[in-house]
């Protein structure tokens, strides 16, 4: 069974767990401005994409855009990135009248107010949604009336405007006043982007949205919320390390409801001695715990599994992803958040 954790890319549909009172207030508030910070890895890309799974429908009163700003250096750039955005998606822009062609070569501020002209028209509103906003930082040095322009163009009030990026981007405030010089971020509601609620990184770690949900045994859940500390990010990649694919479930802890299959092998092949042990006990268990007489607990045992991946990632680097500042080991616990999240 292919192991059913997404780590690193973003996640959107059955895939994206909770946010919900998060969605709810973007959607559903009166407020036309908004700036989601999050952490590095919080879930900002897939919030976004679900926001657009939600929005992207017929009857829905949005139409959704999503303008990724990563590796922009010029206002050039960004207007470029925008117009592949809109062709990309041209069908739900076109329904509304919009030409896309015509867009094209045109400035980020001229076609964000063509569309919402168009979409106006057509009864509905544009939900513009710019990620990795932290590129404007460097722009606004170099094009400062042109970051003057975006900001109008954003807070327009003729969109609704949901920025993404990490806290970096509150120094845009000093860099670049806005209209009226008001900070660039004055009249954007700020949400925080934190750590899953207990109940939705359960229904992660059992994939209870999945078509094949796991069983798996509270302690084991236990264990894991409490080394990830509810982070989404976290949970998929301990999840994903702990499932075992030939066996369709986590170190024998957790089995799907209809194993697929009986052949054993070792989900850490980096580890010699569970490999070596592996094959001399049970067909069934990809792991032995018997062979870590001093691993009784679950704890101790996830404590265990988490010095191994931290030891592969010495060897391969596996983890420089997570960034410093994320993970800390600390006394045996995996996550610790050193920025304050939850
Ligand atoms: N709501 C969620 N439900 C399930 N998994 C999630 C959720 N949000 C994030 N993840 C997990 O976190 C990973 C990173 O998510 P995402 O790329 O959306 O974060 P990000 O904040 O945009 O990261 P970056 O700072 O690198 O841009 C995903 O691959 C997935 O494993
Ligand atoms: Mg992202």
């Amino acid at each position: 069974m292919r192991n059913p954790y997404v780590v690193g890319r973003w996640v959107s549909g059955q895939n994206h767990y909770g946010r919900q009172h998060v969605i709810d207030t973007l959607l559903n508030s009166p407020e036309t401005e908004f700036w989601v910070v999050g952490t590095r890895r919080a879930g900002k890309t897939s919030l976004l994409h679900q926001l657009e799974h939600l929005t992207d429908r017929e009857g829905c009163s949005w139409v959704p855009l999503i303008w990724d700003m990563q590796g922009c250096e010029t206002s050039g750039d960004l207007s470029d990135e925008l117009y592949m955005a809109v062709e990309d998606a041209h069908q739900r822009f076109e329904h509304c009248g919009v030409t896309v062609r015509r867009l094209a070569g045109l400035d980020a501020t001229v076609i964000l107010a063509r569309l919402a002209e168009s979409i106006g028209a057509a009864g509905k509103k544009l939900l513009l949604m710019a990620d990795e906003v932290e590129v404007l930082l460097r722009i606004a040095r170099s094009e400062p009336a042109w970051v003057t322009r975006l900001h109008a163009a954003l807070s327009s009030g003729n969109q609704k405007t949901i920025l993404t990026s990490t806290q970096l981007l509150a120094n845009l405030n000093r860099l670049c006043v806005g209209n009226a010089h008001t900070p660039f971020l004055q009249n954007f509601n700020v949400i925080h982007l934190w750590k899953l609620e207990p109940e939705v990184a359960a229904a992660l770690v059992e994939q209870r949205q999945s078509d094949e949900p796991l069983a798996v045994a509270p302690e084991i859940i236990a264990a894991i919320l409490d080394h990830t500390n509810c982070n989404p990010y976290l949970i998929q990649y301990l999840c994903h390390r702990l499932y075992h694919e030939a066996d369709g479930a986590f170190l024998g802890f957790a089995r799907r409801t209809r194993p697929t299959s009986t052949r054993t092998t070792c989900w850490l092949g980096c580890s010699r001695l569970t490999y070596s042990t592996c094959r001399r006990c049970s067909a069934r268990s990809c792991f032995c715990w018997q062979s870590a007489p001093g691993l009784r607990t679950i704890g101790s045992r996830v404590c265990w599994l988490t010095s191994q991946l931290r030891n592969s990632r010495r060897s391969c680097g596996g983890w420089s992803v997570l960034g410093r500042s994320v993970w800390r080991m600390d006394a045996g616990r995996l996550a610790t958040y050193s920025s304050g999240n939850g």
